[in-house]
């Protein structure tokens, strides 16, 4: 098996990059060295490497700025995944990929299955609506897994991002009426390997969307707990703990992108095929508050 990994330097394409290996022999290029809005260059890689799976961890992340950046978001979250698309579809090869949870108005009061009606309402929502589209309208073999709140050990995240504030602040605030899991970069490439399994055993899962996400529910302002407490367990110097996260509503905390105020996902369909239990979310994420504090005790 030949897999072309696209966008390896970003916290899931760090973590695919790490692990692949056990799948197949890897390409592995960040944007650095391979942008996939540069369609030639994308053309002249596939040519060179001849990949059976193509797996584009590459994404414009950037909610608020997109907003004023819709041409860029599209260029690499819409119009790029289209020609990887079409390439997959003309030599043969699975497209992996990855979406979110921002394709949804987050109205729905229960968690959101894959066949939900979307409505984007923000600009990247609604680019990686239209990379998802872009997929599903070619004949390609194509599995799209959407996920959310993605934290990992690698880059910047709201994990990192609220134990640096924890460490300069008395108290923080933090918003708690937006529910939805953290997704660590581990799980999804766990599930990613067992997809290619498949693949490999010729007993393919369906080409389709998938929602990936850990079991259980939660809200940004549980997670900065369990974060801040995991670390003073861990004996990290902190000038705000637990007691000193205030709850937050959206409303109270306005930003430039709208984000989905329900952003469950069922994921029943995935269950079905995966030959693993989906962990709970809060053991999913302290495996890597364990990895963000030990490297925080290094410093
Ligand atoms: N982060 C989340 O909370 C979240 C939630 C739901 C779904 N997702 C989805 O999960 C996937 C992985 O996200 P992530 O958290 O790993 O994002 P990330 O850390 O922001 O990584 C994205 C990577 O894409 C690269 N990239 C951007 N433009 C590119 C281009 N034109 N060509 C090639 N590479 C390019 C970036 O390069 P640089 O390193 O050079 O910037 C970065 O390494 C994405 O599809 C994202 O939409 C993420």
């Amino acid at each position: 098996m030949t897999i072309l990994l696209l966008g390896s330097n970003g916290q899931l394409g760090k973590e695919l990059a790490r692990q692949l290996c056990a799948a197949g022999s890897v390409a592995a290029f960040p944007r650095t060295s391979l942008d996939i809005t540069n369609h030639k260059a994308i053309q002249d890689a596939v040519h060179c490497v001849r990949p059976n799976i193509i797996m584009n961890a590459a994404a414009y992340t950037a909610v608020d700025k997109a907003e004023d950046d819709a041409v860029q978001a599209y260029a690499v979250n819409a119009d790029a995944v289209g020609n990887l698309a079409q390439i997959a579809q003309s030599i043969g090869a699975w497209l992996i990929h990855y979406s979110t949870d921002y394709v949804f108005d987050g109205a729905k009061p229960t968690p959101y299955v894959e066949t939900d009606r979307t409505n984007p309402i923000s600009v990247y929502g609604a680019s990686k609506l239209a990379g998802e589209e872009a997929i599903t309208q070619t004949n390609s073999q194509y599995l799209i897994f959407r996920t959310t709140w993605v934290i990992g050990k690698d880059g910047n995240n709201f994990a990192k991002t609220i134990l640096r504030l924890a460490s300069e602040r008395d108290r923080l605030k933090v918003i708690s009426d937006q529910l939805g899991v953290p997704t660590s970069p581990a799980l999804i490439t766990q599930v990613t390997l067992d997809a290619i399994d498949a693949i490999k055993n010729r007993t393919a899962w369906p080409q389709g969307i998938y929602h990936l996400v850990p079991q259980g529910r939660s809200s940004w302002h549980e997670v900065a707990q369990t974060v801040v407490g995991f670390a003073e367990q861990h004996d990290i110097p902190l000038t705000a703990s637990v007691k000193d996260i205030q709850a937050i509503t959206t409303a109270e905390h306005l930003t430039a992108a709208r984000r989905p105020l329900n952003s469950q996902l069922d994921t029943h369909k995935l269950r079905a095929q995966l030959s693993f239990n989906l962990p709970h979310w809060k053991d999913d994420f302290l495996a890597v508050a364990g990895e963000i504090v030990k490297e925080l005790q290094t410093v």
